[in-house]
């Protein structure tokens, strides 16, 4: 269950339709990831989310897969795919690709064959009610166009059937709700199992899991949906040992249990996670008025219950949220980033938030973004036509670029010492140094009070512990601390002074100092 590389791993994810498109047909693809993993490698990362990249009619951006077996054609072919996985491992990389167990397109086969009246090997494979009249309660359904009397439950949008792992308690009144044991769930489990060696098999090194929480039905505190996914780790377990799972689920005492190596804390669930960076007032934003209190109580409840197999990341952002820099500006971003860089967990950076790329307002929706359209736009390499994301003609790129001429890009920052991008690696490389600094070492907040800045914590391993100070405010903030301020290992504008058993920081700063044993 330990996974060894994960204890140093750091995620890039890639949205692959905008990160860069190498046969100028205005989306992105699979070669151009691959001339682009020297630039992962770069940044000091060394691992990769891949959203989705299956066969799909693209209604959610991918998420709705209509055949799980082959790349979509517009990002190339399998055979790329395992090149990709080829040349990752070569330059040290590990990807994760995403798996959607939940639910398939309306357009997948498995659905048409469900559709029919006559039964047949498919028929159990959704969640079907046995008359159209009747909703599935609580869960939105596609019905009137099945040759079948039933209405389908779907899991997200109205064109992603769910997939039948079955119900928790089954109400014994309503004789469609299955069990879990029953032949069609279990069916389902092992075609899942199925989808999950085939990739392996080719070279990939885990899944990151969407929506992985909401699988089994009528299941409020989500036992259910726990104990099919222990099933599936004694399967990783069995077969593939050094598979990496990291959930969607955002409620890590529950994903952790059901063997997943890490969880995410996201925008939804009751994480707190919305109060670092994407409320009304982020804490890390220089207002200064924000309150950490509640994310670090709910926090260290997960913590504790995590145990120290467990990774709880917190993503820089992801393709479902507004981008960091839409309410975070300046040194505000770095500081965030040396709290994402020093947090344990494994960080994740959504491609293009290393520079502060900016949430595109006023797009028109895209393959189902709607909102979340603005934080995928292409990424912005240098200053070359369409920011050297494609050489397609502009009006034929898959989302309009930044149009700002203040826009960033990779070329300029690399050229620019202080740049945001220069600030990330620097603190990547420092948490690649540093044992304490890691994705499993322990920590113990000192400072995190209601309504009050800063943020200060101790990071440690074994033989080393590492003071985190981070004021984001733009007004000095103190604190009682009698620590001895000794190694700099990092700092960011001016330096904290100690005063009357107080900790002085200047305004918008962050340091790191290596405590004496
Ligand atoms: C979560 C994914 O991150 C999101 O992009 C997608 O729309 C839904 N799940 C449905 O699969």
């Amino acid at each position: 269950m330990m996974n060894n590389w994960l204890d140093q791993a750091i995620f890039y994810e890639i949205y692959p339709q905008s990160f860069c498109d190498s046969n100028a047909d205005g989306i992105g693809d699979l070669q151009g990831i691959i001339q682009k993993l020297d630039y992962i490698c770069s940044l000091g990362c060394n691992a990769i989310w891949l959203n989705p990249c299956f066969t799909s009619p693209f209604k959610d951006a991918g998420y709705d897969i209509s055949d799980y077996y082959t790349v979509a054609p517009r990002y190339g072919t399998n055979e790329d795919m395992k090149q990709l996985f080829e040349r990752a491992h070569k330059n040290g990389l590990h990807v994760l690709l995403d798996l959607v167990p939940g639910h398939t397109s309306c357009e997948h086969k498995w659905f048409h064959e469900s559709c029919k009246a006559e039964k047949n090997a498919f028929t159990d494979r959704y969640v079907w009610t046995d008359s159209v009249w009747k909703e599935p309660a609580g869960m939105g359904c596609i019905r009137g166009i099945s040759e079948r009397d039933g209405s389908c439950a779907v899991n997200f949008f109205s064109h992603q059937p769910a997939l039948n792992y079955g119900f928790y308690q089954p109400d014994p009144a309503e004789k469609w709700q299955q069990s879990m044991t029953d032949e069609g769930p279990k069916a389902t489990l092992e075609e899942l199992k199925n989808i999950m060696r085939f990739w392996l098999r080719m070279g990939c090194d885990g899944f990151r899991v969407d929506m992985a929480g909401s699988l089994v039905k009528n299941d409020p505190d989500g036992k259910g949906t726990i104990k099919l996914w222990q099933n599936v780790r004694h399967f990783l377990d069995d077969e593939f040992p050094a598979a990496a799972m990291v959930s969607e689920w955002g409620e890590p005492d529950k994903s952790l249990q059901g063997g997943f190596h890490m969880d995410f804390l996201l925008h939804f669930g009751p994480s707190h996670y919305n109060d670092l960076f994407r409320c009304p007032e982020p804490f890390f934003s220089a207002r200064g008025k924000g309150d950490i209190s509640a994310f670090v109580a709910k926090y260290l409840d997960s913590y504790k219950k995590a145990g120290t197999d467990g990774l709880i990341c917190i993503p820089s952002g992801n393709h479902d949220m507004d981008r960091l820099a839409h309410n975070l500006q300046g040194d505000a971003l770095r500081i965030a980033f040396a709290f994402l860089l020093s947090m344990p967990g494994a960080p994740f950076i959504y491609y293009g938030d290393e520079l502060g790329m900016n949430y595109v307002e006023g797009l028109t929706s895209v393959e189902g973004g709607y909102g979340r359209t603005g934080s995928r736009s292409p990424m912005q390499w240098d200053d070359s036509v369409n920011a050297g994301f494609s050489t397609a003609a502009a009006e034929k790129l898959y989302i309009p670029l930044d149009g700002s001429s203040e826009r960033p890009t990779v070329k300029k920052q690399l050229q620019e010492e202080s740049s945001l991008l220069n600030e990330v690696k620097q603190l990547i490389a420092l948490r690649k140094a540093h044992p304490a600094l890691q994705n499993h070492a322990r920590i113990k907040f000192l400072y995190a009070e209601k309504e009050r800045c800063p943020l200060a914590y101790l990071r440690s391993s074994e033989n080393e512990t590492i003071l985190v100070l981070l004021n984001p405010s733009n007004q000095p903030q103190s604190f009682p601390c009698e620590l001895t301020l000794t190694e700099e290992l990092y700092h960011f504008n001016a330096l904290p002074q100690s005063k009357d058993g107080k900790l002085l920081l200047a305004k918008q700063s962050a340091a790191f100092y290596r405590l004496r044993p």
